[in-house]
């Protein structure tokens, strides 16, 4: 069974979906890994260390042909198809939800596609969960990028030439990425604040030491599958009074509101922001919370969907250990991706059927 770890191709992509120290686990468990020259270079990982890690060091037209299981972090380029063949398993973040034409193209070629972003949040499936995993790293990142651009310090600090009184952040949006930039935060001195539309926000939120603002407290918008939805426009309104009065003593707004698949909510208007004292930071890692034309010019303004490859060490780590966990819970060389379970459902692209033909 061959394992091929390709190297990214999307500008600005610095992760790599293998790290070397799981090809020691791949090999030690069977496989053959082959891995495309400089895949893990700009995250730290020159070609040197996979092949201590017993991978081989081979050309992309050598693997694109002979990999069983192909590991990327984003789907293949169409250019790569031709080359593949029917059989072969591909796992990556296939966009399903903004571009569900690539993956129904792979697998109408007889691919076998592993839409990885899919992953049913149960226990279960958390160790393979890549948005868990990258949105941790990406809340992490904005409360650090925070931190660097706002001009003054985070931490109380009393010496003999004065008091700095600590900084005061809102997080948006009390999800994975959120809670992160809170206790992130939070370990840097700042006092922090957060929000969110589902009840079990709360008591994460204050199980790390920050303050819950609460808009209703008998209020919840949480369904089944752990996403927030159906949030009434009343609470979303009265949400936003609450966050336009505390913006007013906030210096460091971070927004990571998002559910897979949906548009990002606006949260944040220019108005609200210009209650902002100082000179704020605001980081929009949700790519929509934020109005971000007309801010007020001395805001600092960051908005970034794809933090994690700011740490791409850390990220490709991560990324690593979730296709390692998804491999091995199915049966390693002898990899079951026909399994009836929850999981394999959820992530498997079945083959479009061919269309009938209407009776006459
Ligand atoms: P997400 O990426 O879906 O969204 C981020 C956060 O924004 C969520 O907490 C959501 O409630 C919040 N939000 C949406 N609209 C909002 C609004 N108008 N105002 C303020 N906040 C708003 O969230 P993420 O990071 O995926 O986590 C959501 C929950 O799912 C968490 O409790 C997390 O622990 C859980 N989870 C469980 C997993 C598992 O068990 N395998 C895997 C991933 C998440």
């Amino acid at each position: 069974m061959i394992i091929g770890i390709l190297k990214e191709e999307r500008k600005g992509e610095t992760r790599v979906a293998a790290v070397p120290d799981t090809v020691k686990k791949y090999t030690a468990a069977g496989f053959e890994v082959l891995v495309e020259k400089e895949a893990g270079q700009s995250a730290g990982f020159p070609d040197e260390f996979y092949r201590v890690a017993g991978g081989n060091i081979v050309s992309r037209e050598k693997i694109l042909r002979q990999a069983d299981i192909l590991i990327k972090i984003w789907c293949l380029p169409k250019k790569d198809f031709p080359l593949l063949h029917a059989g072969q398993i591909l796992m990556a973040d296939m966009e399903t939800y903004h571009h569900p034409e690539y993956a129904q193209s792979l697998s109408t070629l007889g691919i076998d596609v592993l839409a990885l972003e899919k992953m049913p949040r149960i226990s279960r499936a958390q160790g393979m969960d890549i948005l868990s995993s990258q949105s941790n790293l990406a809340g992490y990142k904005a409360a650090i990028l925070a931190v660097d651009l706002l001009n003054r310090g985070t931490a109380l600090m009393m010496t003999p030439a004065g008091t700095i009184a600590p900084a005061k952040a809102l997080i948006l949006g009390a999800g994975v990425a959120g809670l992160q930039a809170a206790s992130t935060l939070k370990r840097l001195g700042a006092v922090v604040y957060v929000s969110d539309v589902r009840a079990a926000a709360k008591e994460q939120a204050e199980s790390l030491g920050v303050k819950f603002l609460t808009v209703d407290a008998n209020a919840d918008f949480e369904n089944k599958k752990g996403y927030a939805a159906g949030v009434s426009r009343d609470f979303l309104l009265r949400q936003k009074r609450i966050v336009a009065e505390q913006l007013k003593q906030t210096d460091i707004l971070i927004t990571t509101a998002f559910s897979a698949g949906k548009k990002a909510p606006l949260l944040a208007d220019d108005k609200m922001l210009a209650g902002m004292p100082g000179n704020p930071v605001v980081v929009d890692i949700s790519g929509g919370n934020v109005a971000g034309k007309n801010l007020r010019p001395d805001i600092v303004f960051i908005q970034d969907e794809n933090l994690a490859t700011k740490l791409p060490n850390s990220a490709s780590r991560l990324f690593s250990g979730n296709v390692w966990n998804l491999i091995s819970t199915y049966g390693g060389t002898a990899f079951n991706i026909s399994a009836d379970d929850e999981i394999m459902a959820a992530i498997r692209i079945v083959k479009p059927q061919a269309k009938r033909r209407k009776k006459q």
